[in-house]
Parts: structure tokens; sequence; C-alpha cells
């Protein structure tokens, strides 16, 4: 099946009460550790380009290897998509790029008005060519950082300039800013969403797909994982997976992870090279990491409701 933008898949999942993965990929395992993850349990997926994606890969491999994948499972629902376009430059090239399905711009850190200037080029361009675009309103950052009421409402993404932009600019989806951020360290102390804008954003953005960035759940076992076997990453804390749960209960239909995959892949490296110091065949340990992506990925799959509701023509 050809790659498909995020329209349908986003459609039923909103009518279906289930959000849809959208996966960080940079290498050949990664990428076959997702697709064989997504395969196995029919779930639609959105693999996801960063623009340190292609600057470590090369968009050429990345484009062989998906091609590749698809060649080896034809029967997925699969959408490949820019995550954080920079500039309209970025998101002009990936839109003429044939692999890419859809793409975001990334604008959140400008004032409004040019945040939809720079939207609204994008979303033109991207529908005179049958692509779809994924925008940000908000700051991310954790809720408890900002701790005065008045700082952390001007963190989150605010309803009634919601509203504004997305009839300003005619974007398919938004990322929004509900108290996640991205990384390993999301809360200094216990985790906190705000459940109620999301609630809030939904019912003024009637049918418009939510977004969730930095939705890594920071699995515990992992953490201490990489830590026991030479790790550093201390007081490290992601999103509680219920918490992720609730919020696709009322209208998020996208899950970022990078996160929880890189967490995967390193607790598999680390422990593997304590217990097998003598191995440098690297595909003796490549193997067992990328068999870690699956399981994460089809974990990930079980949390977000969309095993099974792949369509596929
Ligand atoms: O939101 C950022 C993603 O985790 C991608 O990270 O820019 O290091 O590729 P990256
Ligand atoms: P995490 O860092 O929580 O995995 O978020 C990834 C993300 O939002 C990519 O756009
Ligand atoms: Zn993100």
């Amino acid at each position: 099946m050809p790659l498909v933008t995020t329209k349908g898949m986003f459609a039923r999942a909103y009518e279906g009460g289930y959000a849809v993965g959208a996966f960080n990929v940079n290498n050949m395992e990664v990428i076959q550790g997702v697709l064989d993850a997504v395969a196995e349990k029919n779930a639609p997926c959105i693999l996801q380009i960063s623009k340190g994606a292609r600057d470590y890969a090369g968009m050429i491999y990345l484009r062989k290897i998906i091609e590749a994948g698809l060649e080896e499972h034809p029967d997925l629902e699969l959408a490949v998509h820019l995550d954080h376009g920079p500039t309209f430059e970025l998101a002009k090239q990936c839109i003429d790029d044939p692999i890419f399905t859809s793409v975001m711009i990334d604008g959140s850190h400008l004032p409004l008005e040019e945040n939809i200037a720079l939207t609204k080029k994008v979303v033109d361009y991207a529908h005179a060519h049958g692509k779809v675009v994924e925008a940000e309103l908000g700051r991310l950052g954790g809720i408890e950082e900002h701790v005065k009421v008045s700082e952390r409402e001007a963190f989150l993404t605010d309803p009634d300039e919601a509203e504004y932009f997305v009839e300003k600019t005619g974007v398919d989806s938004l990322a929004v800013a509900i108290g996640t951020s991205h990384g390993a360290y999301k809360f200094k102390g216990e985790p906190v969403l705000a459940m109620d804008l999301v609630k809030e954003l939904t019912r003024r953005l009637k049918g418009l797909p939510l977004v969730m960035h930095g939705a890594s759940s920071v699995p515990q076992e992992l953490v201490e994982k990489c830590n026991k076997y030479g790790g550093k990453l201390p007081n490290a804390r992601g999103v509680p997976e219920e918490m992720i749960q609730e919020a696709v209960k009322y209208g998020i239909c996208k899950v970022n992870i990078d996160t929880d995959i890189r967490l995967a892949i390193t607790a598999t490296l680390r422990e593997f090279f304590h217990e097998h110091p003598e191995v440098f065949d690297y595909r003796k340990y490549l193997k067992p990491a990328r068999e870690a992506v699956k399981q994460m990925v089809m974990h990930k799959i079980d949390v977000l409701g969309c095993g099974g509701k792949a369509v596929v023509d």
C-alpha cells in the first residue's frame, strides 16, 4: 500500500477514541523495529523524521530504508512526517519529496501573527500538493516549572488563540502545550497535565486532531537498567501511561514518542556490553536493540489503543 496522509487515520482515531503513535526514526534498526511492530499489531503508524534525523542519516538513506520497509510489509497504513520543521524552506523541500505525506511547521517560538503567517504559507503549499500540515501553538514545558498561574498560562496553549490560529491557517492538526516537554526529564515533582485544557481545546476546535508532543513515559525499569550498567540519568521521569490514555480520551489523536525508543536501545546496549564485554560483532548487539524497539512500539500501540485499526486499500 502506498504511503498515506494522516487524514484518514486521524478521522478514525478521533471517532474511535484512540490515538495513532508517531515514532521518531534515525536509522535502519529503528525503522525496522517500528515497522515490524506495527505490521504485527496491524496498527496505523506515523514515522517522524526531524531535521536532526536528516542531518544524521541523510534523506537518501532514510527514504530508501522506508521504501524497503514498505516492500517488506506491503500492508501497512503508514504516513511519513517531518517533525518540528523549522523553516518554510525545509517544509517545502519535504512537501516536494514523495516520501513525505505530512509536515510539521513549528513556529511556536514566534509571536502569534508570525506563527500564523509562516504556518499559512506552509499549509497553502502543502495542500496544493496533496499533503497535510501540523502546527504548534504554546510552549512545551512542565507545568510545575512555571509556578505562577499567570506564567503557566503564558506557556500553555490558549484556547482563544487556538481557535483564531486554526481559522486563519487552515492547519490539519495542532500540537498543543498541555504540560509535557521533550526528553527524559519532564517533571521535577509529581507529573501533572492540563486535562481540562485538552477538553476545552477539543470542544472549541471541533474535530481538529490534537497532537501531544513530549509523550514518552520514561519507564523506570529502563532508567534503572541504564543507571545499573554505567548510565547517568538521575531523576528521569515521563508522562504516566494513564495520563496519556486520559488525554487521548479527551481528544489527543497523535502521540509523539522518541525518548522511550532511545531509552529502550540504550538500556539494551548497556546491559549487553556489561554482560558480553568480549563481543565486538555489532550485529550481536544491534539485533537485541532492534527487538527492544519493536517491543516498545508494540507496548505503545496497546497503550494508545490503535492495534488492529490499520485500514489498507
Ligand atoms: O522533538 C524532538 C524529537 O525528539 C527529535 O529529536 O531533533 O534530536 O532528532 P532530534
Ligand atoms: P519525547 O521526547 O517525550 O519522546 O517526545 C518526542 C516528540 O515530541 C517528538 O516530536
Ligand atoms: Zn516534539
